[in-house]
């Protein structure tokens, strides 16, 4: 039980009337319905128009995922994401990857999650042998590309010394998004000069993660890539963490993608089995719908508190804006890090428009022995700190915490709280498969469909004009 994540919502519902959720309730269950039918129509003709594209697929695939692996131990694909994972653990020494959207910020978010806030800073023997990630090809920026080009040749001159070697992942599902494949063709340009352009380490070092068709499945054929990864037609970008997308790097990177995949297996079974109440994915879709339709709270707030929970915050910034923002509707997300952000934003939270709602994303204990705050002779105690003596750093995190919420609820700002006993690959995979789960059960209850973003589209044809021009 020490692992579980707990959803705590009770000082927003003294804001709001309670005989709503009740009312709710049967909505709710018929929309988690519709999810639960929706799996049934994968892969047949029977998709009407209105709930395509329906990238369902993500709900079973963590369950899915671990089945296979118990029955077909190494020929499954955890079996083979593991083993290749290792190679370019023991083959390399500098990982890049190449993505943007859902294709990059679930596996930023797992990797400043769970990893030393200081990795690519430590010995190859201080990370165990897990190699020093880089992120590209998630941006149009010619300063950010150079710097890695240039770190990489002057860093990698023997391709014999592992501690000079690197690798790299390329992940599309379409294989069309223009910011990762100009970036693919950079990086492998610099790879295979390093290498050399025949030899077995381009074909090895290089690992595409694609859909099962489009450009860059077929380049990868042709090329002879040792491994190239599958992402499922039925999975869509930003539900994809528990494909190869985000499990192939999370293995390279020395993460536990059992442990994740059985989080948020764990979570997709709470959610088809337990009432209201007991149910962190039924409990907070009410919370936000209710607040927004009955209080105009259209600003969803996740307060990460902690450093290492920012990029799952950005992560979430984009599920739901992707997902919802359609048809003129859809609430706002805003990831704040605190305690950092009560220093720019704590302000408005406190006295600006009562449109917010705070979602607190609480870790209880942190995976590093508590630090104590120093005591220093009298004479040198001008900062007046020695009154803290015997407090430690996660005692001043949760005064913050527990000052933050009654300031809010002095102020009649609705918070909710989502806590996990500890930050790791269990909780993890709990926690984005909550978000992922709350974010279509919402898109039923509204009618909107959670899938595709045909928005992004706009900018994306405008773009090719111009550079056609
Ligand atoms: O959620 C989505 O589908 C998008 O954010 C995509 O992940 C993003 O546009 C990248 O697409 P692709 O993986 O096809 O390169």
């Amino acid at each position: 039980m020490t692992n579980i994540l707990r959803y705590d919502d009770s000082a927003a519902r003294r804001l709001i009337d309670n005989q709503l959720y009740e009312t709710l309730q049967p909505d709710l269950i018929a929309a988690r319905e519709e999810m639960l039918a929706d799996i049934a129509l994968l892969g047949t003709d029977q998709i009407p128009a209105h709930k395509q594209p329906l990238d369902a697929g993500f709900q079973n695939l963590p369950q899915q995922l671990l089945d296979e692996y118990d029955s077909e131990q190494g020929n499954s694909l955890l079996g083979k994401i593991e083993d290749k994972a290792r190679e370019l653990r023991e083959q390399s020494d500098r990982f890049v990857v190449l993505g943007i959207g859902g294709s990059y910020m679930g596996m930023r978010a797992l990797f400043e999650a769970v990893c030393n806030p200081w990795h690519n800073e430590l010995t190859r023997a201080q990370r165990q042998g897990v190699p020093r990630l880089y992120f590209e090809g998630n941006n149009v920026d010619n300063d950010s590309v150079s710097a890695l080009r240039d770190l990489l040749q002057s860093g990698c001159q023997d391709p014999h010394d592992v501690l000079q070697r690197w690798s790299l992942t390329v992940i599309s599902k379409s294989g069309g998004t223009l910011e990762t494949a100009v970036g693919f063709r950079l990086f492998r340009e610099l790879l295979e000069n390093y290498y050399g352009a025949d030899s077995d380490e381009s074909r090895s070092l290089v690992v595409p993660v694609t859909g099962l068709e489009g450009k860059l499945r077929n380049f990868s054929n042709q090329k002879g890539y040792s491994s190239v990864f599958p992402i499922p037609d039925n999975v869509g970008g930003r539900f994809s963490v528990f494909t190869a997308v985000g499990l192939f790097p999370a293995a390279v990177m020395g993460l536990d993608i059992k442990q994740l995949l059985q989080g948020a297996a764990d979570m997709t079974q709470r959610f088809v089995s337990q009432p209201m109440g007991d149910n962190p994915v039924l409990d907070y879709t009410a919370t936000c719908h209710l607040f927004e339709k009955e209080k105009n709270v259209s600003i969803r707030i996740l307060s990460t508190w902690g450093k290492r929970l920012e990029a799952l915050g950005l992560w979430y910034d984009q599920l739901l804006a992707e997902s919802l923002g359609k048809e003129e509707k859809g609430a706002t997300p805003l990831t704040v890090v605190n305690t950092r952000d009560l220093h720019s934003r704590g302000q408005q939270h406190q006295e600006g428009a009562l449109d917010k709602l705070i979602t607190n994303l609480i870790v209880e204990k942190s995976n590093s022995d508590s630090v104590p705050v120093p005591v220093v002779p009298e004479n040198q105690n001008q900062d007046e700190l020695n009154k803290l003596e015997g407090k430690m750093i996660p005692d001043i995190l949760s005064a913050a915490i527990e000052g933050t919420n009654r300031a809010y609820a002095d102020a009649n700002r609705p918070t909710a709280d989502f806590i996990l006993p500890v930050l790791n690959e269990y909780t993890l995979g709990q926690t984005l498969q909550l978000l992922m789960l709350a974010t279509v059960l919402e898109g039923r209850l509204i009618n909107i469909n959670p899938y595709g973003q045909p928005g992004v589209e706009a900018y994306k044809v405008n773009m090719q004009e111009v550079l056609n021009r």
